[in-house]
This record gives structure tokens, sequence and C-alpha cells, in this order.
């Protein structure tokens, strides 16, 4: 089994990686959910993964509060696509399980440093802010990181919180250059592969039919969650962006991209947070990044649903 930290900020796309990732005990084992500021502001995302736990009756998963901010800019959040709470269109009861004591930075160090190197998969849904303090705080953990796979970034796709940047990489671009320039195994998903995961009402009709809670719920969440999109490109449903993370330690034949370099705008204003992903190795800038592009998404929603099926 794959041992593996979930940094998040959910979101109800986060919400479906989650409920994706506690579906897959055979494959992953969840050492811990690290939350961060993102969607919504940090007490409201250490609030919604705790209800997606206790939705699923995985109260077993500690979960830690992360950073409540960026490492240097200001928090920007995403009510206008997850509503208020970052969990907007289901009904459900404040959650009782407790938030751990310990830091979330300090969980992913004394992780890495305590299990074997190599062993620990970080699975990022949200800005990278936790990662990089960890890495600032404790240098010695990146060699031991396994990989890295994380939702974030857009190239021929473009932005979708300004027109060059995607919203994990906007809210906190300086992090994301401490972790590109850390030497860790990188698979970035970006908007140009979920931007082809479309929740048609077919799929959501399919999640429906599972009938049981969490599937239930699911379906509220992602009717909510699309209609930004629906109204926004006119598209059938609306892009399931994180679960891609899960589905590739699962499935990586799902999906296909390149090894190459990718930098971060961090200075201008009109292009800050821009994955600049060199697709045509025209830089001479050394790969750092596993980019994918394709992705088989009739192929990602039977697995989304297989596994949602499981959850009772
Ligand atoms: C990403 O931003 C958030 O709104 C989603 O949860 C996802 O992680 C998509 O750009
Ligand atoms: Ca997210």
């Amino acid at each position: 089994r794959r041992k593996i930290i979930i940094d998040t900020d959910p979101g109800q796309d986060d919400a479906a990686a989650l409920m994706l990732a506690f579906a897959s005990g055979e494959e992953l084992e969840i050492l811990g959910i690290t939350t961060v500021a993102g969607n919504v502001p940090l007490r409201l995302t250490s609030r919604n993964a705790r209800i997606v736990c206790e939705l699923c009756g995985r109260t077993d998963i500690p979960v830690y509060e992360g950073a409540d901010r960026p490492i240097e800019r200001k928090l920007v959040t995403a009510e206008h696509v997850h509503g208020k709470t970052g969990l907007d269109g289901a009904e459900l009861e404040e959650p009782t399980m407790a938030v751990q004591s310990q830091h979330a930075v300090d969980f992913i160090v004394e992780t890495l440093r305590r299990e074997p190197a190599g062993s620990v998969t970080l699975c990022t849904l949200g800005p990278l802010t936790n990662v990089a303090l960890a890495l600032k705080k404790a240098p010695d953990i990146a060699p031991r990181i396994r990989e890295l796979v994380m939702m974030g970034g857009g190239f021929f796709e473009g932005g979708n919180i300004t027109p060059a940047a995607e919203f994990n990489i906007y809210v906190d671009p300086q992090a994301v250059e401490v972790v590109f320039g850390a030497g860790i195994p990188v698979v970035m998903m970006p908007l140009d592969v979920t931007h082809q995961l479309l929740t048609t009402k077919a799929r959501v009709a399919r999640i429906a039919s599972i009938g049981s809670r969490p599937s239930q719920v699911m379906v509220e969440w992602l009717q909510f969650f699309e209609r930004f999109d629906e109204e926004k490109y006119g598209s059938d449903g609306g892009p399931l962006h994180d679960p891609t993370v899960i589905a590739y330690l699962l499935k990586p034949e799902l999906f296909s991209g390149r090894h190459c370099n990718v930098e971060i705008e961090t200075q201008s204003e009109l292009t800050m947070g821009m994955t600049v992903v060199d697709w045509w190795r025209v830089s001479g800038r050394e790969p750092n990044v596993q980019v994918m592009r394709g992705v088989d998404a009739d192929g990602f929603f039977d697995l989304l649903i297989e596994r949602f099926a499981r959850l009772r």
C-alpha cells in the first residue's frame, strides 16, 4: 500500500478526491489529512475536511490544521465557485471529530523523517503553502519524498482565476517556487486535464444511482459546484479537478504527459501565478515536473464511480 498525506482546502472537488482515497484502502494508506487556506479560510477548510471524514465514517484519519495564509501574498478565496462555506450544496451537521493539536507543517516534517525514505507520497489539492513551509523548515525532508502529485496550473488551457493563472498556483506562487525548486519528483494535473473531466448529467446520474448517503451528498455537491462552470463555459457539467491526483495513484495509465520544465511567474501582476510550461523544450532549462495533458475521461469516471460505490 502506498502511504500518502493529503493536503487540501475542501471544496466540493477536494471532497470527491478524499472520497476516492477513502474508497481505495487496498492501494492507499492515508497517514493524515492536512488542511490549508484556499477555497475558503482555514477554519472552514478544516471544518469541511472533517465533514467529509464523518460522512464516510472515517474519523480514524487524523486531520491537521496548517497555514492560514500564503507565504507572502494576501489570501484569495473562491466562494464564488464553492459557496460561502466552501462546501455549499448539501445540508450537513457540523463536525464533531477533533482536529489534531500538532500543526500540519510539523506533521508533514515528522512523518517524512519517521517513515522510510522514499515511501511517502504527498497529494496536494490546494495551494502549496504547507508543503513549502515544511521544506523551508526542514530541507532534509525533500529527498525523502517519494513523489508529490498536485492539482494546479494550466498552460494551453489558460487560467481560471485570472486569464493566466489557475487558482491553486495563483493563491501562493511563492510556495510553488519553493516546491518546484526542491528537486522532488512532481506530477502536475493542470486545467488542461481537468477541463476534459466534465460532470455530465449522465455521469452524475450514475453516481446518484449508487444510492448510498455519501454518493447522494456528492451528487448535491456536484450539482452546486458545476453551476458555476456551466454558466461560465456553457458545458454539460463542470470540470472535476482534484480527484485526478488520487486517480493518478490508482491508475496512472489514464493520464499522459511530458517531463518538462515549469517555472512560476511571481513578479508580474498581470500574469501572477502563471505556470510557464516548456512543453516544446525550447528553453534549455532542466525538466522538473511531469506535466499531464491527456486523460481517458470515461476511464476516469468509471474508476471514480466504481470506487464511490464502495462507500456506505
Ligand atoms: C482548483 O481550485 C479549487 O477551487 C479547486 O478545489 C481545485 O483545487 C481548481 O483550479
Ligand atoms: Ca482544491
